[in-house]
């Protein structure tokens, strides 16, 4: 009986968020995305900008054994029309995969942005994390 409340509560729960992010979405589309480029600028120039600079020759590139990629190429490296949403998310955190890995010279973002939202879900990636992906988005080229 305490199980089956559990996950209809659960259900509800997630389907009442979705419901609120996707209205929010609609009603809101392109300042609010504007306003989210702006704010995933504001981040990325404190925490990313000295490594990758503009155009992925920042002031510590010469310092790394990899020289950090052209973040404005994301898409283009994967012959994409589309941004890796997901993808990119799970990178900058970091958290997951820093054993698979192996070498990797770039800092795991996952608890210095205390991103705690779900990385495997496009639609709830809000936050500083879903703020900065609006910012990289903006700047493909
Ligand atoms: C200390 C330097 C450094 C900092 C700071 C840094 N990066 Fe990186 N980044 C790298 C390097 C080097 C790579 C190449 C892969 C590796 O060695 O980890 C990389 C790879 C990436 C990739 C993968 C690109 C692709 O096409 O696969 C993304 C996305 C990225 N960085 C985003 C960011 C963001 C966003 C921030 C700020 C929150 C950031 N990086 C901060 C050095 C850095």
């Amino acid at each position: 009986m305490k199980k089956v409340f559990n996950i209809s509560f659960l259900v509800m729960l997630l389907v009442g968020s979705l419901t609120l992010f996707s209205t929010s979405c609609k009603t809101s589309s392109d300042s609010s995305f504007k306003k989210r480029v702006a704010r995933g600028k504001e981040l990325y120039d404190s925490y990313c900008k000295a490594c990758h600079g503009k155009t992925g020759d920042g002031p510590l590139a010469n310092e790394l054994k990899t020289t950090p990629p052209d973040l404005t190429k994301i898409s283009a490296r994967r012959n994409s029309t589309s941004f890796p949403v997901l993808e990119i998310a799970q990178y900058i955190d970091g958290r997951k995969d820093v054993k698979t890995h192996g070498t990797r010279e770039m800092p795991v973002w996952g608890d210095e942005l205390k991103v705690k939202e779900n990385l495997d879900n496009e639609k709830a990636l809000q936050g500083k994390i879903g703020d900065l992906l609006a910012y990289l988005e903006s700047i493909q080229e």
